[in-house]
């Protein structure tokens, strides 16, 4: 059985090494990136553990700040708003071996029932960048598609997509 909680400090290097697998050089957030949105957001840091035999596993993760913006901006993914009254999402992860089973799709919806639940103040918007491909996994969990972001992240074509709390 999984478990979803927020991630400490300590597993900063396993969220790391998570990202280096799952993501390509230009989209990956960096170790220093990493430990400041576990230090300056934690609310908002959830990582998925998998039982093992004596100890559990990170398999997923999935990273967000509070922005002031309306939309995913590269500077809202280094920089924590503590007073911003929207949550950006910049990370979501699912280790290979475990994909296809819903964890993608279960780290969002925890985000999504904690801002709507216990994240203080409460945020009135979720946003996030997608990949086109992406985009369907995103509105099976509610989340709308507003169109091509001006955000070129990596170089890449995001959409803009946003749930409303
Ligand atoms: C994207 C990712 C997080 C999905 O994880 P997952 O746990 O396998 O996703 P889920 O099992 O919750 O799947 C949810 C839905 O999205 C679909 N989906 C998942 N990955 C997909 C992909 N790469 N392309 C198209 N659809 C995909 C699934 O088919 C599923 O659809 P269904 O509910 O109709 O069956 C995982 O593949 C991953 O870590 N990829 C690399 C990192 C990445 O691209 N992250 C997202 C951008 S930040």
């Amino acid at each position: 059985m999984v478990n979803i909680r927020n991630i400490e400090k300590s597993e900063t290097k396993q969220v790391a090494h998570l990202e280096d697998m799952c993501f390509p050089e230009n989209e990956r957030a960096s170790l220093k990136t990493i430990a400041y949105r576990v230090s300056q957001a934690p609310e908002l840091q959830l990582g998925l553990f998998a039982p093992t035999e004596h100890t559990t596993t990170l398999i997923g993760h999935l990273m967000a700040t509070r922005t002031s913006s309306e939309s995913v901006t590269v500077d809202s993914m280094s920089k924590h708003e503590p007073k911003g009254k929207n949550v950006a999402i910049h990370s979501l992860s699912v280790h290979p071996a475990h994909r296809g089973r819903g964890y993608a799709k279960q780290l969002i919806k925890e985000l999504q029932f904690r801002c709507e639940t216990t994240v203080s103040p409460k945020p009135r918007i979720m946003t996030l960048l997608a990949h086109k491909p992406l985009i369907s996994l995103y509105e099976e969990v509610g989340f709308k598609l507003i169109g091509e972001s001006a955000c070129k992240f990596g170089g890449d074509t995001w959409y803009d997509m946003v749930y409303e709390i």
